[in-house]
C-alpha cells in the first residue's frame, strides 16, 4: 500500500487525505481553538482537570468498556496488531481510556473524586457524511466517584453553558432513565417478547441485536424497524424505585435551574455502559438523528474494567457538529487575529535593521508579519493587506541614509515618520496618543 502510494506520487496522482478523515485549515482552525479554550476555561471554573490518555489502547478495553454488542465494536473500530503480535485499537472513545487511567494510576487514592475532562481525536469505521466523519474530535468530561443526581445534572448544565458560550442558541436538551442493570434486564426480556412476532420486519442488524441486546434495536436508525418499535414497552415503566428516585432528583434540578428538556423514553444511545441517566444535547440544524453531545451515568464501569466499585457519568461533544451547528445559525466562529504590523523592509541593510525591529515589536506582543525575499514595495503592501496589518513599517535604503521608518496606516491611508531608533517605543506611543489608551493587544 506504502509503496502504491510512494508510486503514484512519482507519477504525480493526487494523494488525498483518508475518507472521512480531514484537514483543518489555518483559516478554519480559529473556531475550533475558540472552542476548545472556552471548554477549558469553563471545565476548570467547574473545577475539571485535563487528562491526555493514548490514542491507542489494547483491543480488549474497547471490547470490555463500549461493549461487544455496541455498533462501535461490532463494526466501527480501527482494529490492528502490532509488530509482537499485539491487537490494539485506535480509541473510538474517551470514557474506556479515562477509567482506564483512574484504575491503573488509583487516583481514587489521591483523591475519591475525580474530575476529568479531555479533548482529541477519535476514530470510528463510519460512512462519512457531514458530521458523520472516520476522524472527530471530542471535547469530553468525566465524574469518577459520585452517585450524586447532582452530578449528572452538572454535567449535562456544563455542557449547555459550553454551547451558551459558543453562541448556539438551537440547543435542545433530551433525557432519559435506563435504570440499573437489572432493570435493562427486565426491560431486554420484555422488548425481546414484544419483537420477536416481527423478527423478519426488522433490518439484519436488529434481528442479531434481538438476540444478543434488544435495547439496541431503539438506537437503530433504519426507518422501518423505528416503525416497528414505535408501540414497545417502555423502559421507564419498568426502572425500581430507586433509579426512579434518582431520576426524580436529576429532573427536579433540571427544574430548579431553568434548563429545559424533553424526556425521550426511547433514547437508550449506543454504548453498553449506561445506567440511570443518559441525556443528547441535539441542534435543529444537524437533522433529527445526529447529536450535538451526548452522555450519562455508568455506575458499574469501573468495576467491570478490574477496579473498586464506584460510580461515575460523563458526556462528550463532538466538535465538528459544534462547527456546523455555528455556521447553520451563521455564527462567524472567530477571525483570525490581524496584524499590527507588516515590516516592508527592501534591500540587505534595511532588512537586517527589520529583522531586530520586527523582533523587538514582537517581544512587546505585537504580531508582526515580515516577508524576507527581495519584493517590491508594492508585493509588499500586497501582502499586508492580505495578512489584515493595521500599519505597514516601510524601511528602504534611503529611509535608513534619513534613520526614519515610513509608517503607513493601512485603514487610512495616511502615511507618517518615525526615528528608526526606538521606533517600536514611538508605535506604542502614537497607538497610546491615538486611542487614548494603552494599545489592545
Ligand atoms: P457518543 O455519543 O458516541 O458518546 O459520542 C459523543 C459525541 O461525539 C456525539 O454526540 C457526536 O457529537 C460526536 N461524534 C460521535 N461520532 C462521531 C462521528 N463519527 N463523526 C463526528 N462526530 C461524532 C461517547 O463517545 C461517550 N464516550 C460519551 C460519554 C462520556 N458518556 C459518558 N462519558
Amino acid at each position: 500500500m506504502q509503496e502504491e502510494q510512494t508510486r503514484d506520487v512519482e507519477k504525480g496522482i493526487e494523494v488525498t487525505s483518508p475518507r472521512g478523515a480531514d484537514d483543518i485549515l489555518p483559516t478554519e482552525i480559529a473556531g475550533w481553538t475558540r472552542a476548545e479554550s472556552l471548554a477549558r476555561d469553563l471545565f476548570e471554573r467547574f473545577g475539571y482537570r485535563e487528562i491526555r490518555t493514548p490514542m491507542f489502547e489494547e483491543t480488549a478495553l474497547f471490547e470490555r468498556g463500549t461493549g461487544e454488542s455496541s455498533d462501535i465494536v461490532q463494526k466501527q473500530m480501527y482494529t490492528f496488531t502490532d509488530r509482537k503480535g499485539r491487537s490494539l485499537t485506535l480509541r473510538p472513545e474517551g470514557t474506556p481510556s479515562v477509567v482506564r487511567a483512574y484504575i491503573e494510576h488509583k487516583m481514587h487514592v489521591q483523591q475519591p473524586l475525580q474530575k476529568l475532562y479531555y479533548i482529541g481525536p477519535m476514530f470510528r469505521y463510519e460512512r462519512p457524511q457531514a458530521g458523520r466523519k472516520r476522524q472527530h474530535h471530542q471535547i469530553g468530561a468525566e465524574v469518577i466517584g459520585c452517585a450524586d443526581p447532582a452530578t449528572d445534572f452538572e454535567l449535562i448544565y456544563l455542557a449547555c453553558q459550553f454551547y451558551n458560550v459558543l453562541g448556539l442558541r438551537e440547543v435542545s436538551v433530551k433525557i432519559n432513565n435506563l435504570g440499573c442493570k437489572a432493570d435493562q434486564k427486565t426491560y431486554a426480556s420484555r422488548l425481546y417478547d414484544f419483537l420477536k412476532g416481527r423478527a423478519d420486519r426488522l433490518c439484519p442488524d436488529c434481528r442479531t441485536r434481538l438476540e444478543r441486546s434488544p435495547l439496541r434495536i431503539l438506537d437503530c436508525k433504519v426507518e422501518e424497524c423505528q416503525q416497528n418499535i414505535q408501540d414497545a414497552p417502555l423502559i421507564t415503566d419498568v426502572v425500581c424505585k430507586n433509579c426512579a428516585k434518582h431520576h426524580a432528583s436529576v429532573i427536579q434540578y433540571m427544574k430548579d435551574n431553568r434548563i429545559g428538556y424533553a424526556d425521550d423514553p426511547r433514547l437508550v444511545r449506543g454504548l453498553e455502559y449506561y445506567t440511570r441517566t443518559v441525556f443528547e444535547v441535539v441542534h435543529g440544524g444537524l437533522g433529527a438523528k445526529d447529536a450535538l453531545m451526548g452522555g450519562g451515568r455508568y455506575d458499574d464501569l469501573v468495576e467491570e474494567l478490574g477496579g473498586p466499585k464506584t460510580p461515575a457519568a460523563g458526556f462528550a461533544l463532538g466538535l465538528e457538529r459544534a462547527m456546523m451547528a455555528l455556521t447553520s445559525e451563521e455564527i462567524v466562529p472567530h477571525t483570525e487575529r490581524r496584524a499590527d504590523l507588516y515590516v516592508a523592509a527592501m534591500g540587505d541593510r534595511a532588512k537586517q535593521r527589520g529583522v531586530s525591529l520586527a523582533m523587538r515589536a514582537r517581544a512587546l506582543s505585537f504580531k508582526v508579519i515580515m516577508e524576507y525575499g527581495n519584493r517590491s514595495l508594492k508585493a509588499h503592501l500586497r501582502s499586508a493587506d492580505k495578512a489584515g496589518a493595521h500599519h505597514v513599517a516601510i524601511l528602504g535604503e534611503k529611509e535608513l541614509e534619513r534613520g526614519v521608518v515610513v509608517l503607513k496606516d493601512m485603514l487610512t491611508g495616511e502615511q507618517s515618520e518615525l526615528p528608526l531608533d526606538g521606533f517600536v517605543e514611538r508605535f506604542i506611543k502614537m497607538l497610546t496618543d491615538e486611542t487614548g489608551g494603552p494599545p489592545v493587544m
